[in-house]
């Protein structure tokens, strides 16, 4: 591989789940203008977020990342904006006192429109059309006309970026994500949940800890860091040439920054070593992350690293693991291992939705909250026992009462889904399973907590 990297030297490779648009004089009067529009995020911020990832890494701070699996043109709402917010918000509450570390808030919100697919093609009763690949791509509806890449769509999924980021802002600066209020919907959740005593013992002693925080005057008046908070966006990097037309050289630094989002990820299906993707990734200074599934073996993953974050800059590479619950206390360990062994510094995180999907008998495609849990819990455990730092998640999710996932307190059953089935792409968690899981996850970080300060003190 040759080593000079330009926004478009990934060109030059082979680039998998890339559509293919019939009208390429289109396409590049589309580009031609994104590159002239105004940057999503700004080069600082995203340096903001590589330094608290930095963290993530060392064990000093949790990653949590979630949002939808794809988000759409059709649900583009302010209210689903909100709600989807406030989960995370919630979550990131919860799991700040089960870590007592800070919580990186990262949605996959404000640019997740394109998505990797097994099949090119779908077939309905014989009728063979291009598969659907996200709002940013083509349409979902089972129509040629909808199917056909159509480059417009690039702008329009620009267009909902900055709107929705703009109302994240908003959200995370303007008092929306106070401490006192996020807390009160938490205590809201568990008086409403079928199973909240298990939930009940955690809220109150968070209710007690802001009670004496007040009382030493640490409020939202007089604190900041009680009533803002930084929340950052991410996205698969699938279609490159959308990405390069938001990659611009960040004047402070003379780096390169693709300003789509503050994180970009490469999804399990574009991670060849020789291909555009990691091509592409490899030269924008913003942190980004990998998806590792079962096939990933430990020489490719240095060779990966190598490629990725040849300075082994803390917080700049973010390894997202989906194996599986059945397979990742077999697979995760050596790979830990080579990592620990070359020295290198990577956020180890945990995708436990997309290696645990399956298909309902009435044809869902679902994925049981049980089986989501025992993925996380797995990987905690390799972590522990490897003597590593397991530095945080990443959901689909919604902050809608969705039917997608079935289990959880609401014992959504199979026969359940049909009734509220709205996702665009994979099932997501809605916002009462994934608060669950996050408690859930916040009794187990503080159970790890205890061990450690428990192993130090008797000096093991
Ligand atoms: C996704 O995150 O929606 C996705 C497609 O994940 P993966 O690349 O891990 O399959
Ligand atoms: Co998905």
């Amino acid at each position: 591989m040759t080593n000079t990297w330009s926004p478009d030297s990934w060109r030059a490779k082979t680039a998998l789940q890339m559509p293919t648009y019939p009208d390429g004089a289109a396409l590049d009067v589309v580009e031609g203008r994104l590159r002239t529009y105004p940057p999503l995020v700004f080069a600082g911020e995203a340096r903001k977020l590589k330094r608290v990832l930095a963290d993530a890494a060392s064990g000093k701070a949790f990653l949590l990342q979630g949002g939808d699996c794809a988000e759409s043109f059709a649900e583009f709402h302010p209210d689903n904006i909100r709600d989807t917010f406030r989960v995370l918000l919630q979550m990131a509450v919860v799991l700040t006192y089960g870590a007592a570390c800070p919580v990186v808030k990262v949605g996959r919100m404000a640019g997740q429109f394109a998505k990797p697919r097994s099949d090119d093609n779908e077939t309905i009763d014989g009728v063979t059309l291009p598969s659907y690949r996200g709002d940013m791509v083509n349409g979902m509806d089972f129509t040629l006309e909808e199917r056909i890449p159509a480059p417009d769509r690039l702008e329009r999924g620009y267009n909902q970026a900055a709107a929705t980021l703009n109302l994240l802002r908003a959200f995370a600066q303007g008092g929306y994500a106070d401490l006192h209020k996020v807390h009160q919907w938490n205590l809201g959740f568990v008086a409403d949940s079928e199973s909240g005593e298990r939930y009940r013992d955690l809220a109150n002693r968070l209710d007690e800890t802001l009670a004496f925080m007040a009382a030493c005057g640490v409020t939202s008046k007089t604190t900041p860091q009680i009533r803002e908070t930084d929340f950052f966006t991410s996205h698969e990097a699938l279609l490159l040439n959308y990405e390069q037309a938001m990659t611009r050289v960040d004047s402070t630094s003379g780096d390169w920054y693709d300003t789509s989002a503050h994180m970009l990820w490469i999804g399990d299906r574009t991670r060849q070593l020789d291909g555009a993707h990691i091509e592409f990734l490899r030269g924008v200074a913003n942190p980004v992350g990998v998806k590792i599934g079962p096939t990933m073996q430990t020489d490719e993953l240095i060779k990966l690293i190598d490629l990725l974050n040849p300075e082994d800059e803390a917080g700049r590479l973010t390894l997202i693991v989906r194996m599986g619950a059945d397979k990742v206390e077999n697979e995760l360990p050596p790979l830990i291992r080579a990592v620990q062994r070359e020295g290198r510094t990577v956020v180890w995180a945990c995708d436990p939705m997309h290696a645990n999907t399956i298909k309902s008998s009435n044809g869902f495609k679902t994925r049981p909250v049980d089986t989501i849990l025992e993925e996380v819990r797995g990987f905690f455990a390799v972590h522990k026992a490897e003597g590593t730092h397991a530095g945080g998640v990443h959901f689909e999710m919604t902050g809608q009462n969705v039917t997608e996932c079935v289990g959880g307190d609401q014992a959504i059953t199979e026969a359940d889904l049909g009734s509220r089935y709205h996702t665009h792409c994979d099932p997501r968690l809605n916002a009462k399973q994934s608060l669950e899981l996050a408690f859930l996850i916040a009794e187990t970080l503080k159970e790890d907590r205890t061990d450690k300060s428990a192993r130090a003190a008797s000096g093991a």
